[in-house]
């Protein structure tokens, strides 16, 4: 399997998936795109999601090339609506190559909340909290039987003192870590951490509060990284550039906040195909890159011999089981496609796509700016729309782009002129 598709790009949509129904191969038919016609999803199946459905809304769903992820070729299913994410994916990944990416990715651990108030003393509820937790463990465990069978469940119960005293008397709140194996476990935390609150708060002597799942999940991380040779980069100097790009993002909180957003342009996109709660990994991604109490950015580059080297860390709450999967046909398609079946893959390419955009806009941003990679896709969608197909979109394309007039009337004229020739043999 190869995710090296050159001219992809230029394949009208029905060919495209001629091409990924090859290089997928094995069982996978080409049927399965039924998936992701008129928007992915059944009404029925909308309507079994979320309540007050009157419709369903449609993003465009692409495949990013070039890809490889610990030495394997993956095609990346991103769903979004922002013009040239997916390009500057497949760009960044085929400078990544051969190497291409590599992850490491930490156990699966998600960490419910048990907040305890009215805590008359903190310090004798935190020892007796402490003293109580492995039996405490062991009552949760038996709560899940099948997560523990999987090899999963909880696996500590860790009491943080949070005030001494205040409006709310002394605060002390429990974190129940639990291994989620493939699941998300969203459900599963939020229901153990409701199950134990009330033992947790007689323990302390206190009133249970919130019983929740924190999105801060610093105990299920994903590292990605890679090199660039400075001949994919065009030489030393922007290897320099991109260098000096991600310090500027680690001196200063404005310019880290949009670093981090092309980081998000990639996950967002993966996880958005694949059926995620992205609000729950971007809520986790931005407190952890302030987790220093200054906000930072979630990858950095550095100028390395010959080359540029790129890490990644965030935290990656992501499921191949439960949540949207059961319901969404176009997020299963996505998963088969990418050849994803457990959730530490999932979230290595997601961090994947992430460091790849991150890599794309710094180079763009470092060298010509962004906005003639945008204006040559701009102008694509301009020929489009001025009636031009197949070749002739890039032609027109290619004349607006050149002439920096990127106008509707401009697209027709040229238009008019390419096509000349082409009526004359008729
Ligand atoms: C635009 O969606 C993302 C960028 O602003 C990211 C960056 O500035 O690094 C280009």
């Amino acid at each position: 399997m190869t995710s090296r598709l050159p001219g992809f790009y230029r394949l009208p949509p029905a060919e495209r998936r001629k091409r990924i129904a090859e290089v997928v191969g094995g069982d996978f038919s080409p049927f399965a795109f039924r998936a992701i016609d008129a928007g992915g999803l059944p009404l029925e199946a909308a309507d079994g999601m979320i309540e007050n459905v009157i419709g369903t809304y449609a993003l465009p769903f692409a495949v990013a090339v070039n890809f490889c992820l610990d030495g394997e070729d993956v095609l990346v299913p991103m769903a979004v609506e922002e013009p040239s994410i997916v390009a500057a994916a497949s760009n960044a990944a085929r400078m990544a190559r051969p190497a291409g990416f590599t992850s490491e990715i930490s156990a699966p651990i998600m960490i419910g909340q048990i907040q305890v108030t009215h805590v008359d003393d903190v310090d004798a509820a935190m020892t007796a909290l402490a003293a109580v937790a492995p039996d405490l463990l062991a009552d949760a465990r038996r709560l899940v039987p099948r997560l523990a069978e999987r090899g999963g469940g909880p696996v500590a119960l860790e009491p943080r003192l949070l005030a001494r005293s205040g409006p709310d008397g002394g605060v002390i709140v429990a974190h129940l870590h639990v291994d989620c194996r493939d699941a998300m476990g969203a459900n599963l935390v939020n229901t153990l951490c409701e199950a134990l609150a009330e033992r947790v708060a007689s323990t302390a002597r206190g009133r249970a509060g919130l019983r929740i799942l924190t999105n801060l999940t610093d105990g299920r991380t994903v590292t990605v990284r890679c090199t660039i040779s400075d001949d994919c980069l065009d030489g030393a100097d922007v290897r320099e550039a991109i260098a000096a790009a991600s310090r500027f993002a680690e001196l200063d909180p404005y310019r880290a906040a949009t670093h981090n957003k092309g980081i998000m342009n990639g996950v967002d996109a993966v996880l958005v195909a694949t059926g995620q709660d992205w609000r729950a990994v971007e809520a986790g991604a931005h407190a952890f890159a302030a987790r220093s109490g200054r906000y930072a950015p979630l990858a950095v580059w550095r100028a390395v011999e010959g080359g540029l080297a790129g890490e990644l860390k965030m935290p990656m709450a992501v499921g191949t089981v439960g949540g949207a999967l059961h319901n969404h046909p176009a997020a299963r398609l996505a998963l088969e496609l990418a050849g994803i079946d457990h959730a530490d893959r999932l979230g290595a390419l997601a961090g994947a796509a992430g460091l790849a955009t991150n890599l794309a806009a710094l180079r763009a941003l470092a060298t010509e700016g962004i906005q003639r990679g945008h204006m040559s896709l701009h102008a694509r969608a301009v020929a489009r729309s001025a009636g031009a197909t197949g070749d002739l979109v890039e032609q027109v394309a290619a004349e607006l782009a050149a002439c920096g007039d990127v106008k509707p009337d401009r697209a027709r004229e040229v238009l008019a002129r390419l096509s000349q020739p082409l009526k004359e043999i008729k």
